[in-house]
């Protein structure tokens, strides 16, 4: 019998593809980098299933031609799928919860980390020689044990990264479409006004998915209701914040820094203005990238076309 037809817009390692083989007839674009619109055209009407990656941005066009039964994002966040022409057109979409929390949670708090404690600084500062003497206020960072954390999203993530807060005895508060009574009972952590959030916290870590609501929530306003001495985190999505108004907003001293992982355009020019500033700390989307999260990620998204392509219910579907 003929294997269905699932293709990758990635090359992924061989030893997490080859266990599938068996069971699926699995192509990948042999290329490292976004596939052009042409090749993934020619794969439209030919596949039984489709893995693509954040970089391609999936419409109704797509949907309307495609005999793909299943599209299975490598990515817990599917703001790249128009999920309504997928259920228009009957395709399953499905994302990679879960298996990806704890490690972008990590890369949340390592991140707010770096920016306050200024590592990235200090490490060129080592490295490029300029270490001569100690001194009093050599590097001098900002605390973040005992400091308020305001979580904007508590989803899965946002309570991972609530977790680490309490074991560095954090306050925690959080901002969320609706209350998460287990997170304010295990982690102690308080729910809060969007502006009572952004006046009272130290660090504001924004875990909110992209939607058209959340498009720019971070916008001049935002940042001029928090502390002077606030940092921004954000591990979410890039086009949740005005980062025009975010630079104005450090530039005025209206916050002090932020730590960012993702931006409004990716992969973001090094000559963006928010990439000059001393207090800005970056890094290019890795929040899930760990080698184990990313197998793990890929696994998900091989046993979810598995499972629509023989008629059963995904493990995680979107729709
Ligand atoms: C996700 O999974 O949505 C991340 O942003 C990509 O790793």
């Amino acid at each position: 019998m003929q294997k269905p037809k699932v293709y990758i817009t990635r090359p992924l390692p061989e030893e997490v593809v080859e266990p599938y083989r068996g069971k699926l007839d699995i192509e990948m674009y042999e290329v490292d980098e976004p596939i052009p619109a042409e090749r993934l055209s020619a794969q439209v009407k030919e596949v039984d299933a489709l893995i693509p990656m954040l970089s391609e941005k999936l419409g109704e066009e797509f949907f309307r031609e495609t005999s793909a039964k299943v599209v299975a994002n490598l990515a817990v966040g599917f703001d790249n799928i128009d999920v309504e022409a997928a259920r228009k057109y009957g395709v399953t979409v499905t994302n990679t919860p879960d298996v990806l929390t704890e490690t972008t949670a990590d890369l949340t708090f390592a991140l707010m980390l770096n920016t306050a404690r200024r590592i990235t600084e200090a490490e060129a500062y080592i490295k490029e020689d300029k270490w001569k003497q100690w001194s009093p206020l050599q590097l001098a960072g900002t605390d973040v044990h005992h400091k308020t954390m305001g979580i904007v999203g508590m989803g899965r993530i946002g309570e991972a990264v609530a977790q680490r807060a309490k074991g560095f005895s954090m306050d925690i508060l959080y901002h969320n479409r609706s209350r998460k009574t287990e997170a304010e009972e295990e982690l102690g952590a308080r729910y809060v006004s969007f502006d009572e959030l952004l006046e009272k916290s130290d660090y504001v870590v924004c875990m909110t998915p992209f939607t058209e609501e959340t498009r720019h929530l971070f916008g001049e306003e935002t940042f001029r209701k928090m502390k002077r001495d606030a940092y921004f985190i954000n591990t979410s999505r890039g086009k949740t914040v005005d980062e025009e108004a975010l630079y104005q907003a450090l530039e005025k001293g209206e916050i002090k820094g932020c730590g960012l992982d993702v931006f409004e355009e990716e992969p973001i020019s090094s000559s963006h203005p928010l990439l000059q500033m001393q207090n800005v700390t970056a890094t290019p989307h890795i929040g899930s990238s760990s080698v184990e999260t990313r197998y793990r990620m890929m696994q998900l998204c091989l046993d979810n076309c598995i499972r629509v392509l023989s008629g059963e219910e995904p493990i995680t579907p979107v729709t």
